[in-house]
């Protein structure tokens, strides 16, 4: 955990943002995975995290914004749970840890929401993503499981991006430990990427390397010579010399924060000049959006940037033609790049996205568009410091969309279909680093990445 004192500042900088009610914040619970006692590994709500720092299941956080009081209502262990868990610390331990004044056990928090709901007050809450929690705020709100999306706080859901979005000292130096840890998995994956290797013994090699440093993976390692497949969790392929290789990983550190890497490997280890040409164009849209990503930038024209570096380089080699700016316009790199230049990143790998993607990436500045391609941006709005970011371009050649905008001759103007038929095999290549927003521009993982080989003297 982090400081006493960084929990009760969050707290009161939460207070600071709302004007008066209860939020209530609960925390998760076990999942079982194939019988009640079988249970998937805990992850704690990150929201729950942010504001009471403390990873055991079956805790419920509320602040009280009229009154500045916060609580925590969760049970002590039992004889029971130590033989089976061994001693876990009391509630009143954990509150030392985060600042929280009043712990209370789970069943009275029955009573002190009715309260709150019989004097007519506001209690806030987020959007609910398990079931549990679901079942959990309808038993204390009585508003129906189905319905309790609906009825959450638009001004807590805004309070809590504010705050989660500007990541302090100690967030930052979390996620380049976890930084570290991808490195290593990906210099891993590299070294493997040797013809008659399965992609399976790299996958599991790689998320041991995250396991063993504490974390799990920050999300399902995507690693396939079907690159194109852009979130492929089919790992049962045998390397082939020619073939590229994507590997997409990060892992989560034992504070939850998480790193997010792409590096596109060619088997063997040697591009072909066909492969070369499109991972250059992949790696400059790359590099060109991390050196001009500042404070004050939208995000959304660091997006339209590595479009028009995808096109100018598919120009190049011949597969595509015309106006650049027009062809960005049109959305014609999207058979292409049908997907957006990057996300917000922090405890969660695609941060808060639970929260609802609109609240995080975009604001009264800038609408999402609804532009195939575009549309699927998920940071837009302006850059501030403290914002970590990921910068993940790509190119892909998916057979079934080049047939589908081929039979409706779709920005004929733009795409030269007869010599994209010299491409359909070709797979696809992701590029991906995770940037920090600082006051004057950006520090970025692949700076990490130096400093570490400086260290390895490689
Ligand atoms: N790295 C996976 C993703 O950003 O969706
Ligand atoms: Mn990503």
């Amino acid at each position: 955990m982090f400081s006493k004192e960084i929990y009760t500042e969050r707290r009161k900088n939460l207070i600071k943002q709302l004007s008066g009610g209860l939020v209530i914040l609960p925390g998760n619970s076990d999942v079982p995975f194939n019988y009640p006692a079988n249970i998937y590994t805990f992850r704690q709500d990150s929201s729950f995290l942010y504001f009471f720092g403390i990873k055991q299941p079956d805790v419920i956080g509320i602040i009280d914004i009229d009154s500045g009081e916060d609580y925590m209502f969760g049970n002590d262990v039992d004889i029971d749970d130590i033989i089976w868990m061994g001693q876990q610390p009391a509630m009143k331990e954990f509150a030392q840890k985060n600042g929280v004044k009043n712990t209370f056990s789970f069943s009275k928090v029955d009573d002190f929401i009715a309260k709150a709901l019989s004097q007519g007050r506001k209690i806030h809450f987020l959007p609910a993503y398990r079931a549990q929690t679901k079942l959990l705020l309808e038993n204390l709100l009585g508003i129906p499981t189905n319905e309790i999306n609906n009825n959450v706080s638009e001004e807590l859901i805004k309070a809590v991006v504010k705050l989660r979005s500007v990541k302090g000292k100690e967030e930052i130096e979390d996620i380049e430990r976890t930084i570290d840890v991808a490195y290593k998995m990906h210099t891993t994956s590299m070294k493997m990427a040797f013809p008659g290797t399965k992609e399976q013994e790299i996958y599991g090699k790689i998320e041991g390397i995250a396991l063993s440093h504490g974390g799990p993976v920050s999300f399902p390692v995507i690693l396939s010579v079907n690159g194109q497949i852009l979130h492929n969790h089919h790992h049962e392929n045998i390397l082939k010399s020619g073939q590229l290789m994507v590997t997409d990983a990060g892992a989560e550190s034992p504070m939850h924060y998480c790193s997010d890497i792409t590096r596109t490997t060619p088997v063997g280890g040697n591009f072909s000049q066909k492969q070369k040409e499109i991972y250059e164009t992949v790696l400059k849209a790359n590099v060109e959006v991390i050196k001009n990503s500042k404070p004050g930038i939208f995000y959304k024209d660091m997006h339209m940037l590595s479009a028009k570096i995808i096109v100018e380089g598919l120009k190049a080699v011949g597969l595509m033609k015309g106006d650049t700016d027009d062809a960005v316009a049109a959305g014609a790199h999207a058979l292409f790049y049908p997907h957006g230049l990057g996300h917000m990143m922090g405890m969660d790998v695609h941060d808060m996205e639970g929260l609802g993607e609109d609240y995080v990436g975009y604001d009264n500045t800038v609408k999402r568009s609804d532009q195939f391609g575009l549309a699927f941006l998920r940071m837009a709005r302006k850059l501030e410091p403290g914002f970590v970011i990921t910068v993940e371009p790509g190119i892909y050649f998916i057979p079934a969309l080049i047939d589908i905008w081929k039979k409706e001759n779709k920005s004929a103007q733009f795409i030269n279909y007869r010599k994209l038929e010299e491409y359909r095999d070709f797979g696809g290549i992701r590029i991906e680093d995770d940037i920090l927003i600082t006051e004057t521009d950006v520090e970025f993982s692949e700076n990490r990445f130096r400093k570490l080989l400086r260290k390895l003297k490689i």
